[in-house]
């Protein structure tokens, strides 16, 4: 865990209310952001000179109290991770028992591969393993149906009214608009004291993409999403709540991928993702999970279908 003697970034030296606001507004809110950002990143932000910027940076990183932690609390605080049933058993203990909270998963795949129906059937699992908890589901594309959530819900021998007031939907237009969404699910949960346990954000990529291919840079988009995997991470840790994220993989060969198969966003993606799982279409109408690069799991396939009561074994 990592603390900060100083909080606010408006106490930082150089820092006055404008300096902050600009910083605030490009997602600069705390002293780890600033503390790893480089001098050239402020000078555009907030137009201070470079010799302010390295100031700024190194008290940054001066009240950074860095966190080092004894094998034994690590162990403590993983006792405490919850684990979503997925419905499926062979998918569950792929994943080592369900979905963690604590971590991001994310499923990447082709079109149809069952993606969306994960996130609607972890929402209504997770809804009824924990009585108390909310799920915030971050939809990008309008593929979260209500319809869907009614009928896990009642095959689980849930109250459909019930488990919808339980589930708070945003749709995000735009990549910006995605990040700053999921940068206020930490209000909803600090201030508005909703007790967020699950939080889905389906599609992760597909804005990104979308507007790499209209405007900008590669660079500039992998560090835009770089920092909204940051957000979700931090939110999966401090608050030891579930992220499920969805990813495409690319259409045909990509000069800067490669790997036609690739999942959408490249190492940044991969590397912030606790659990990667790749699901591809199987025989007879099942589906097939694969985790990848996992921790602390051996890699592994499961099976399984989707019905209208939700994912089930074969
Ligand atoms: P994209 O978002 O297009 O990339 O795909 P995705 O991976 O999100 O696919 P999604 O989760 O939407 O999977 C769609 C598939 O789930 C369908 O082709 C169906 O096979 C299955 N499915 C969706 N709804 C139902 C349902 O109510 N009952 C059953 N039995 N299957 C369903
Ligand atoms: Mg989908």
């Amino acid at each position: 865990m990592t603390k900060t003697k100083v909080s606010d970034i408006k106490e930082l030296p150089g820092v006055g209310a404008a300096t902050a606001e600009k910083l605030e507004g490009a997602g600069y809110r705390d002293m780890l952001s600033i503390a790893v950002a480089s001098p050239a990143e402020l000078i555009e932000i907030a137009g201070v000179t470079e010799a302010s910027a390295r100031k700024i940076i190194s008290a940054a990183r001066e009240a950074m109290e860095m966190g080092f932690e004894t094998g034994e609390e690590i162990l403590k605080k993983r006792e405490l991770i919850e684990r979503i049933n997925s419905g499926s058993n062979a998918l569950d203990q792929m994943l080592g028992g369900g979905f963690e909270t604590g971590a991001i998963t994310e499923a990447f795949g082709e079109f149809g591969s069952g993606k969306t129906q994960i996130g609607h059937v972890l929402t209504v699992n997770q809804l009824k393993q924990n009585p108390e908890a909310m799920t915030v589901y971050i939809d990008t594309e309008s593929t979260f149906r209500p319809e869907r959530i009614i009928q896990l819900a009642e095959s689980a021998g849930m109250d459909p009214k019930e488990i919808l007031k339980r589930i708070i939907v945003a749709k995000a237009y735009n990549s910006d608009h995605q990040m700053l969404l999921t940068e206020k699910v930490e209000d909803l949960i600090k201030k508005d004291k909703k007790n967020v346990k699950l939080v889905v954000v389906d599609s992760l990529t597909a804005h990104f993409r979308a507007e790499f291919i209209g405007r900008g840079t590669l660079a500039d988009r992998q560090q835009k999403l770089n920092r909204h995997l940051h957000t979700l991470m931090r939110l999966a840790e401090t608050n030891n709540l579930c992220v499920y994220v969805t990813n495409q993989v690319m259409a045909k060969p990509d000069t800067f991928f490669g790997d036609p198969t690739q999942a959408i966003g490249g190492h940044i993606v991969a590397h912030a993702s606790t659990y990667r799982i790749y699901l591809r279409k199987g025989k007879k109408g099942s589906r097939v999970a694969k985790l990848i690069d996992s921790p602390s799991m051996p890699e592994a396939e499961a099976a399984f279908i989707v019905e209208t009561g939700g994912l089930k074994d074969i």
